[in-house]
Protein backbone atom coordinates (compact mmCIF):
# COMPACT_ATOMS: atom_id res chain seq x y z
CA UNK A 1 0.00 0.00 0.00
CA UNK A 2 1.33 3.47 -0.69
CA UNK A 3 2.25 5.94 1.86
CA UNK A 4 -0.80 7.86 3.17
CA UNK A 5 0.05 11.66 4.23
CA UNK A 6 -0.04 11.52 8.19
CA UNK A 7 -1.93 15.08 8.14
CA UNK A 8 -4.37 16.44 5.76
CA UNK A 9 -6.25 20.20 5.42
CA UNK A 10 -9.94 20.23 4.79
CA UNK A 11 -11.19 23.35 3.44
CA UNK A 12 -14.71 23.68 4.42
CA UNK A 13 -17.07 24.94 1.35
CA UNK A 14 -20.55 23.83 2.57
CA UNK A 15 -21.93 27.37 3.14
CA UNK A 16 -20.95 28.78 -0.82
CA UNK A 17 -21.19 25.07 -2.36
CA UNK A 18 -24.09 24.85 -0.47
CA UNK A 19 -26.79 27.44 -0.31
CA UNK A 20 -26.19 28.28 -3.82
CA UNK A 21 -27.71 25.58 -4.97
CA UNK A 22 -30.77 25.52 -2.25
CA UNK A 23 -33.92 26.61 -4.00
CA UNK A 24 -35.99 27.52 -1.33
CA UNK A 25 -35.01 31.08 0.30
CA UNK A 26 -32.71 30.77 3.54
CA UNK A 27 -32.93 33.33 6.24
CA UNK A 28 -29.06 35.22 6.31
CA UNK A 29 -29.37 34.39 10.02
CA UNK A 30 -29.92 30.76 9.08
CA UNK A 31 -26.80 30.59 7.26
CA UNK A 32 -24.68 32.86 9.92
CA UNK A 33 -25.91 29.96 12.92
CA UNK A 34 -24.02 27.40 10.36
CA UNK A 35 -21.10 29.63 9.69
CA UNK A 36 -20.58 30.37 13.63
CA UNK A 37 -21.32 26.43 14.38
CA UNK A 38 -18.80 25.60 12.17
CA UNK A 39 -16.13 27.69 12.91
CA UNK A 40 -16.06 25.88 16.75
CA UNK A 41 -14.96 22.56 15.10
CA UNK A 42 -11.46 23.52 14.28
CA UNK A 43 -11.87 23.30 10.35
CA UNK A 44 -8.92 26.33 9.22
CA UNK A 45 -10.64 27.74 6.65
CA UNK A 46 -14.46 28.59 5.39
CA UNK A 47 -15.74 29.41 2.43
CA UNK A 48 -18.66 31.69 3.58
CA UNK A 49 -20.17 32.92 0.24
CA UNK A 50 -19.85 34.23 -3.65
CA UNK A 51 -19.89 37.46 -5.22
CA UNK A 52 -21.34 36.66 -8.13
CA UNK A 53 -24.83 38.43 -9.96
CA UNK A 54 -27.93 37.67 -7.65
CA UNK A 55 -29.52 37.11 -11.01
CA UNK A 56 -27.49 33.74 -12.14
CA UNK A 57 -27.30 32.66 -8.16
CA UNK A 58 -30.15 34.41 -6.46
CA UNK A 59 -29.08 32.42 -2.79
CA UNK A 60 -25.72 34.63 -2.65
CA UNK A 61 -27.55 37.58 -3.26
CA UNK A 62 -27.06 38.54 0.47
CA UNK A 63 -23.31 37.85 0.63
CA UNK A 64 -22.49 41.63 2.22
CA UNK A 65 -25.33 40.97 4.65
CA UNK A 66 -23.73 37.28 5.48
CA UNK A 67 -20.36 38.68 5.69
CA UNK A 68 -21.23 41.55 8.01
CA UNK A 69 -23.40 39.11 10.11
CA UNK A 70 -21.02 36.06 11.26
CA UNK A 71 -18.52 36.26 14.21
CA UNK A 72 -14.75 35.79 13.27
CA UNK A 73 -13.10 33.04 15.36
CA UNK A 74 -9.46 33.50 15.95
CA UNK A 75 -7.33 31.23 13.57
CA UNK A 76 -10.06 30.69 11.47
CA UNK A 77 -9.58 31.58 7.76
CA UNK A 78 -13.33 33.11 6.34
CA UNK A 79 -13.20 33.25 2.39
CA UNK A 80 -15.51 33.84 -0.26
CA UNK A 81 -15.77 32.97 -3.92
CA UNK A 82 -16.02 35.13 -6.73
CA UNK A 83 -15.74 35.11 -10.53
CA UNK A 84 -15.45 38.73 -12.30
CA UNK A 85 -13.32 42.19 -10.92
CA UNK A 86 -16.83 43.10 -9.51
CA UNK A 87 -17.22 40.22 -7.32
CA UNK A 88 -13.31 40.94 -6.05
CA UNK A 89 -13.84 44.40 -5.45
CA UNK A 90 -17.18 43.04 -3.29
CA UNK A 91 -15.50 40.66 -0.97
CA UNK A 92 -12.65 43.08 -0.58
CA UNK A 93 -15.14 45.89 0.30
CA UNK A 94 -16.69 43.92 3.08
CA UNK A 95 -13.16 44.16 5.03
CA UNK A 96 -13.88 41.41 6.83
CA UNK A 97 -13.09 38.65 4.22
CA UNK A 98 -9.49 36.72 3.80
CA UNK A 99 -8.92 37.61 0.54
CA UNK A 100 -6.42 34.54 -1.36
CA UNK A 101 -5.27 35.52 -4.37
CA UNK A 102 -6.27 32.50 -6.81
CA UNK A 103 -6.39 31.97 -10.88
CA UNK A 104 -8.86 29.65 -12.63
CA UNK A 105 -9.34 28.26 -15.71
CA UNK A 106 -11.99 25.58 -16.99
CA UNK A 107 -10.99 22.61 -19.33
CA UNK A 108 -14.37 22.52 -20.84
CA UNK A 109 -15.19 25.99 -22.61
CA UNK A 110 -19.26 25.00 -22.66
CA UNK A 111 -19.28 24.32 -19.13
CA UNK A 112 -17.33 28.02 -19.43
CA UNK A 113 -20.25 30.10 -21.39
CA UNK A 114 -22.96 28.33 -19.10
CA UNK A 115 -21.24 29.32 -15.66
CA UNK A 116 -19.43 32.27 -16.40
CA UNK A 117 -20.77 33.26 -20.19
CA UNK A 118 -17.17 32.96 -21.57
CA UNK A 119 -15.25 31.78 -24.10
CA UNK A 120 -11.86 30.13 -23.23
CA UNK A 121 -9.80 33.20 -24.20
CA UNK A 122 -11.89 35.17 -22.89
CA UNK A 123 -11.09 33.75 -19.73
CA UNK A 124 -7.59 34.03 -20.16
CA UNK A 125 -7.74 37.46 -20.64
CA UNK A 126 -10.28 37.54 -17.66
CA UNK A 127 -7.29 35.59 -15.57
CA UNK A 128 -5.06 38.64 -16.84
CA UNK A 129 -7.15 41.25 -15.47
CA UNK A 130 -7.41 39.58 -12.10
CA UNK A 131 -3.81 39.49 -11.65
CA UNK A 132 -3.66 42.85 -12.32
CA UNK A 133 -6.54 43.32 -9.46
CA UNK A 134 -4.73 41.29 -7.07
CA UNK A 135 -1.69 43.54 -7.53
CA UNK A 136 -4.01 46.94 -7.13
CA UNK A 137 -4.90 45.74 -3.79
CA UNK A 138 -1.45 43.65 -2.71
CA UNK A 139 -2.86 40.30 -2.51
CA UNK A 140 -0.59 37.72 -3.10
CA UNK A 141 -1.12 35.19 -5.88
CA UNK A 142 -0.08 31.37 -5.05
CA UNK A 143 -3.12 29.34 -6.18
CA UNK A 144 -4.72 28.06 -9.29
CA UNK A 145 -7.17 26.05 -10.14
CA UNK A 146 -8.89 23.95 -13.09
CA UNK A 147 -13.13 23.02 -13.01
CA UNK A 148 -14.14 20.55 -14.59
CA UNK A 149 -10.74 18.21 -14.83
CA UNK A 150 -12.15 14.54 -14.57
CA UNK A 151 -14.55 15.06 -17.35
CA UNK A 152 -17.67 16.84 -18.56
CA UNK A 153 -21.53 17.15 -18.76
CA UNK A 154 -21.08 18.86 -22.07
CA UNK A 155 -17.97 18.04 -23.64
CA UNK A 156 -17.74 14.27 -22.06
CA UNK A 157 -14.30 12.68 -21.27
CA UNK A 158 -11.76 15.43 -20.70
CA UNK A 159 -8.10 14.30 -21.80
CA UNK A 160 -5.32 14.38 -19.37
CA UNK A 161 -3.51 15.89 -22.00
CA UNK A 162 -5.85 18.74 -21.58
CA UNK A 163 -5.08 19.15 -17.98
CA UNK A 164 -1.63 19.17 -18.20
CA UNK A 165 -2.16 21.92 -21.24
CA UNK A 166 -4.75 24.29 -19.28
CA UNK A 167 -2.70 23.90 -15.90
CA UNK A 168 0.44 24.61 -18.35
CA UNK A 169 -1.51 27.81 -19.09
CA UNK A 170 -2.17 29.00 -15.49
CA UNK A 171 1.41 28.81 -14.88
CA UNK A 172 2.39 30.65 -17.96
CA UNK A 173 -0.15 33.33 -17.06
CA UNK A 174 1.28 33.43 -13.52
CA UNK A 175 4.65 33.95 -14.50
CA UNK A 176 3.94 36.55 -17.13
CA UNK A 177 2.03 38.45 -13.97
CA UNK A 178 5.36 38.16 -11.84
CA UNK A 179 3.17 34.82 -9.54
CA UNK A 180 4.26 32.44 -8.47
CA UNK A 181 1.10 29.23 -8.11
CA UNK A 182 2.23 26.93 -4.84
CA UNK A 183 -1.24 24.86 -5.04
CA UNK A 184 -3.37 23.85 -7.89
CA UNK A 185 -6.58 22.43 -7.24
CA UNK A 186 -7.75 20.22 -9.81
CA UNK A 187 -12.06 20.25 -9.11
CA UNK A 188 -14.14 17.50 -10.21
CA UNK A 189 -16.89 19.68 -11.34
CA UNK A 190 -19.58 17.48 -12.43
CA UNK A 191 -18.82 14.45 -10.49
CA UNK A 192 -16.99 12.31 -13.29
CA UNK A 193 -13.77 11.02 -11.53
CA UNK A 194 -13.71 7.91 -10.32
CA UNK A 195 -10.20 6.29 -8.67
CA UNK A 196 -9.01 5.06 -11.53
CA UNK A 197 -8.86 8.68 -12.88
CA UNK A 198 -7.84 10.66 -9.95
CA UNK A 199 -4.49 8.36 -9.89
CA UNK A 200 -4.16 8.64 -13.50
CA UNK A 201 -4.82 12.55 -13.74
CA UNK A 202 -2.70 13.35 -10.12
CA UNK A 203 -0.28 11.16 -11.34
CA UNK A 204 0.48 12.74 -14.62
CA UNK A 205 0.29 16.26 -13.21
CA UNK A 206 2.36 15.66 -10.43
CA UNK A 207 5.13 13.99 -12.99
CA UNK A 208 5.19 16.91 -15.12
CA UNK A 209 4.79 19.65 -12.03
CA UNK A 210 6.24 17.71 -9.39
CA UNK A 211 7.40 21.29 -7.49
CA UNK A 212 3.52 21.81 -7.08
CA UNK A 213 1.46 20.66 -4.06
CA UNK A 214 -2.21 19.52 -5.33
CA UNK A 215 -5.06 19.79 -3.89
CA UNK A 216 -8.71 18.17 -5.03
CA UNK A 217 -12.30 19.86 -4.85
CA UNK A 218 -14.35 16.56 -5.26
CA UNK A 219 -18.52 16.03 -5.74
CA UNK A 220 -20.18 12.86 -4.52
CA UNK A 221 -23.07 13.05 -7.04
CA UNK A 222 -22.61 9.16 -8.10
CA UNK A 223 -21.40 8.40 -4.64
CA UNK A 224 -17.63 7.78 -5.28
CA UNK A 225 -16.57 11.71 -3.08
CA UNK A 226 -14.90 9.36 -0.29
CA UNK A 227 -13.40 6.66 -2.44
CA UNK A 228 -11.90 9.54 -5.15
CA UNK A 229 -10.28 11.53 -1.58
CA UNK A 230 -8.90 8.00 -0.14
CA UNK A 231 -7.53 7.51 -4.10
CA UNK A 232 -6.29 11.08 -3.63
CA UNK A 233 -4.54 10.45 -0.38
CA UNK A 234 -2.80 8.06 -1.69
CA UNK A 235 -1.00 9.71 -4.55
CA UNK A 236 -0.08 12.43 -1.93
CA UNK A 237 -3.19 15.02 -2.10
CA UNK A 238 -3.11 16.69 1.21
CA UNK A 239 -5.73 19.01 0.53
CA UNK A 240 -9.25 18.65 0.24
CA UNK A 241 -12.02 21.16 -0.37
CA UNK A 242 -15.23 19.72 1.50
CA UNK A 243 -18.89 20.45 2.22
CA UNK A 244 -20.54 19.63 5.58
CA UNK A 245 -23.46 17.51 5.36
CA UNK A 246 -22.35 17.21 1.96
CA UNK A 247 -24.11 20.03 0.81
CA UNK A 248 -23.72 21.87 -2.71
CA UNK A 249 -23.60 21.65 -6.22
CA UNK A 250 -22.81 23.66 -9.00
CA UNK A 251 -26.08 25.20 -10.46
CA UNK A 252 -24.54 25.16 -13.72
CA UNK A 253 -23.57 21.66 -13.89
CA UNK A 254 -26.91 20.64 -14.91
CA UNK A 255 -27.29 17.53 -12.39
CA UNK A 256 -30.18 15.86 -11.28
CA UNK A 257 -30.36 14.76 -7.45
CA UNK A 258 -27.84 15.10 -5.14
CA UNK A 259 -24.81 16.44 -6.44
CA UNK A 260 -22.67 17.98 -3.20
CA UNK A 261 -19.02 18.23 -2.25
CA UNK A 262 -17.44 15.28 -0.61
CA UNK A 263 -18.72 15.22 2.93
CA UNK A 264 -16.64 16.95 5.81
CA UNK A 265 -17.60 15.14 8.30
CA UNK A 266 -17.61 11.57 6.56
CA UNK A 267 -13.89 12.47 5.24
CA UNK A 268 -13.09 13.82 8.74
CA UNK A 269 -14.61 10.06 10.49
CA UNK A 270 -12.74 7.95 7.89
CA UNK A 271 -8.73 10.26 8.88
CA UNK A 272 -10.11 9.84 12.27
CA UNK A 273 -10.57 5.87 12.05
CA UNK A 274 -7.33 5.70 10.20
CA UNK A 275 -4.60 7.80 12.27
CA UNK A 276 -4.90 10.68 9.51
CA UNK A 277 -4.93 13.72 11.75
CA UNK A 278 -7.70 17.09 10.28
CA UNK A 279 -7.24 19.13 13.51
CA UNK A 280 -11.26 19.03 13.55
CA UNK A 281 -13.36 17.64 16.11
CA UNK A 282 -15.54 15.36 14.49
CA UNK A 283 -18.71 15.26 17.29
CA UNK A 284 -18.85 19.05 16.72
CA UNK A 285 -19.11 19.23 13.27
CA UNK A 286 -21.73 16.34 13.33
CA UNK A 287 -23.65 18.65 15.01
CA UNK A 288 -22.69 21.07 12.34
CA UNK A 289 -23.62 19.05 9.80
CA UNK A 290 -27.33 18.52 11.57
CA UNK A 291 -27.66 22.29 12.09
CA UNK A 292 -27.48 22.31 8.29
CA UNK A 293 -29.87 20.08 7.56
CA UNK A 294 -32.43 21.93 9.76
CA UNK A 295 -31.32 25.32 8.01
CA UNK A 296 -32.23 23.66 4.42
CA UNK A 297 -35.04 22.00 5.84
CA UNK A 298 -34.55 18.57 4.00
CA UNK A 299 -32.40 15.90 4.19
CA UNK A 300 -28.65 16.06 3.46
CA UNK A 301 -26.30 13.09 1.48
CA UNK A 302 -23.87 13.23 4.53
CA UNK A 303 -23.25 9.33 6.37
CA UNK A 304 -22.32 9.65 9.69
CA UNK A 305 -24.51 12.39 11.02
CA UNK A 306 -27.24 9.83 10.75
CA UNK A 307 -24.61 6.47 12.16
CA UNK A 308 -22.65 8.63 14.29
CA UNK A 309 -18.62 8.48 15.01
CA UNK A 310 -17.37 5.18 16.53
CA UNK A 311 -15.57 7.13 19.00
CA UNK A 312 -18.54 7.86 20.63
CA UNK A 313 -20.33 4.44 20.01
CA UNK A 314 -16.68 2.57 21.09
CA UNK A 315 -17.18 5.19 24.68
CA UNK A 316 -20.66 3.83 25.28
CA UNK A 317 -20.18 0.01 24.67
CA UNK A 318 -17.05 0.56 27.60
CA UNK A 319 -19.18 2.59 29.68
CA UNK A 320 -21.78 -0.28 29.33
CA UNK A 321 -19.36 -2.67 30.17
CA UNK A 322 -18.11 -0.94 33.27
CA UNK A 323 -14.57 0.62 31.74
CA UNK A 324 -13.65 3.52 30.49
CA UNK A 325 -11.58 4.70 27.72
N1 LIG B 1 -21.76 40.69 -8.45
C1 LIG B 1 -22.97 41.27 -8.66
N2 LIG B 1 -23.50 41.47 -9.86
C2 LIG B 1 -22.76 41.10 -10.92
C3 LIG B 1 -21.51 40.50 -10.78
C4 LIG B 1 -21.00 40.28 -9.48
N3 LIG B 1 -19.86 39.70 -9.27
N4 LIG B 1 -21.02 40.23 -11.99
C5 LIG B 1 -21.95 40.65 -12.88
N5 LIG B 1 -23.00 41.17 -12.22
C6 LIG B 1 -24.20 41.72 -12.79
C7 LIG B 1 -23.90 43.01 -13.54
O1 LIG B 1 -23.95 44.11 -12.66
C8 LIG B 1 -24.98 43.01 -14.58
O2 LIG B 1 -26.19 43.44 -13.96
P1 LIG B 1 -27.27 44.31 -14.74
O3 LIG B 1 -27.77 43.42 -15.82
O4 LIG B 1 -28.30 44.60 -13.70
O5 LIG B 1 -26.53 45.48 -15.24
C9 LIG B 1 -25.16 41.54 -14.91
O6 LIG B 1 -24.67 40.82 -13.77
C10 LIG B 1 -24.37 41.11 -16.15
O7 LIG B 1 -23.06 41.63 -16.03
P2 LIG B 1 -21.86 41.18 -16.98
O8 LIG B 1 -20.67 41.96 -16.62
O9 LIG B 1 -22.35 41.19 -18.39
O10 LIG B 1 -21.58 39.76 -16.46
P3 LIG B 1 -21.90 38.42 -17.20
O11 LIG B 1 -23.25 38.37 -17.78
O12 LIG B 1 -20.74 38.13 -18.08
O13 LIG B 1 -21.90 37.41 -15.96
C11 LIG B 1 -20.92 36.19 -14.19
C12 LIG B 1 -20.77 36.74 -15.57
C13 LIG B 1 -19.86 35.14 -13.99
C14 LIG B 1 -20.74 37.29 -13.21
C15 LIG B 1 -22.30 35.62 -13.96
O14 LIG B 1 -22.63 34.74 -14.99
C16 LIG B 1 -22.37 34.90 -12.65
O15 LIG B 1 -22.29 35.52 -11.59
N6 LIG B 1 -22.54 33.58 -12.69
C17 LIG B 1 -22.57 32.77 -11.49
C18 LIG B 1 -21.61 31.63 -11.60
C19 LIG B 1 -21.56 30.83 -10.33
O16 LIG B 1 -21.79 31.31 -9.24
N7 LIG B 1 -21.27 29.53 -10.50
C20 LIG B 1 -21.19 28.64 -9.39
C21 LIG B 1 -19.85 28.62 -8.73
S1 LIG B 1 -18.56 27.99 -9.73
Amino acid sequence: MSDLPKRIRILEEGPREGFQIEKGPIPTSRKIDLINSLSETGLEQIQVTSFVSPTAVPQMADAEELVKGFTRKPGVRYTGLWLNDKGLERAIATGKLDIRGSLSLTTSEKFLLRNQRRTHAQNVEAVRGMIAMFKHYNVEVNRASIMAVFGCNFEGDIPTSKVIDIAQQLFDLAEEGGCKIKTLSLADTMAWATPGSIRRVVGAVREKFPEVELSLHLHDTRGMGIANAYAGMEMGVAIFDAAVAGLGGCPFASHKGASGNVCTEDLVFMCDEMGIETGIDLEKLIESALLAEEVVGHPLPGSVKMGGSLAKLRKKVAEEAGKTV
